[in-house]
């Protein structure tokens, strides 16, 4: 069953489902150079679908986030073991973009990993992706770190982080 999460004019944003997974690889490669191999994908969809969410026009997905769940230290607390949820990937096709549906992709994974009981959410991304950057912050993420030479390229990434509870 279809759990339509929120509409943005004719832009559906909701769970995704095994079928989405080939659109959402093509998405994927058609913007970013970082790439998976399917099971990749089917694994985090079994995993975590509360936070694997589409944005879909006219029964076809513009845009994805998908994300999974770590134990491991906390971003924010010096001592502190804590759940995370992880944001392994997002995008929104080119001509897509700019509408509001990159915000709303976070925000409704931020409702997923609170559902698993997440106490942090965190992310890397290309110290040089403004655009990501900005969104992240607008939606309370923070860099907490750089991490140097993250990128096969050789680029650094941010590592940016926000607290759930
Ligand atoms: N009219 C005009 N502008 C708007 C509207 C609107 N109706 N709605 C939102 N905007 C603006 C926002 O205010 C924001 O502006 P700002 O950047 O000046 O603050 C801008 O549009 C982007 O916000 P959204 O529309 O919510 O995001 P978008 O759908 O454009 O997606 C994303 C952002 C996902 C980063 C996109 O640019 C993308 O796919 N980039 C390529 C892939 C990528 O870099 N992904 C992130 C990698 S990091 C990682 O995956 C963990
Ligand atoms: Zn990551």
């Amino acid at each position: 069953m279809q759990v339509i999460l929120r509409q943005l004019g004719d832009c559906n944003i909701r769970r995704a489902e095994p079928s989405d997974l080939i659109s959402v690889m093509e998405i994927n490669l058609k913007t970013l150079p970082e790439h998976y191999s399917d099971y990749f994908y089917e694994s985090l969809l079994a995993e975590l679908p509360e936070a694997f969410i589409v944005a879909e026009i006219r029964g076809t997905p513009v845009g994805y986030i998908m994300c999974k769940t770590e134990y491991g230290f906390s971003n924010f607390k010096k001592l502190g073991f804590v759940k995370k949820g992880h944001v392994v990937s997002i995008a929104v096709l080119d001509e897509y973009r700019k509408k509001g549906i990159g915000r709303a992709l976070v925000e409704e994974s931020v409702n997923g990993v609170k559902l698993r009981k997440c106490n942090e959410f965190y992310l890397e991304v290309r110290c040089s992706n403004n655009e990501a950057v900005r969104l992240y912050e607008k939606l309370g993420f923070v860099i907490r770190q750089q991490l140097n030479a993250y990128y096969r390229d050789g680029e650094d990434a941010y590592l940016m982080a926000i607290e759930l509870d």
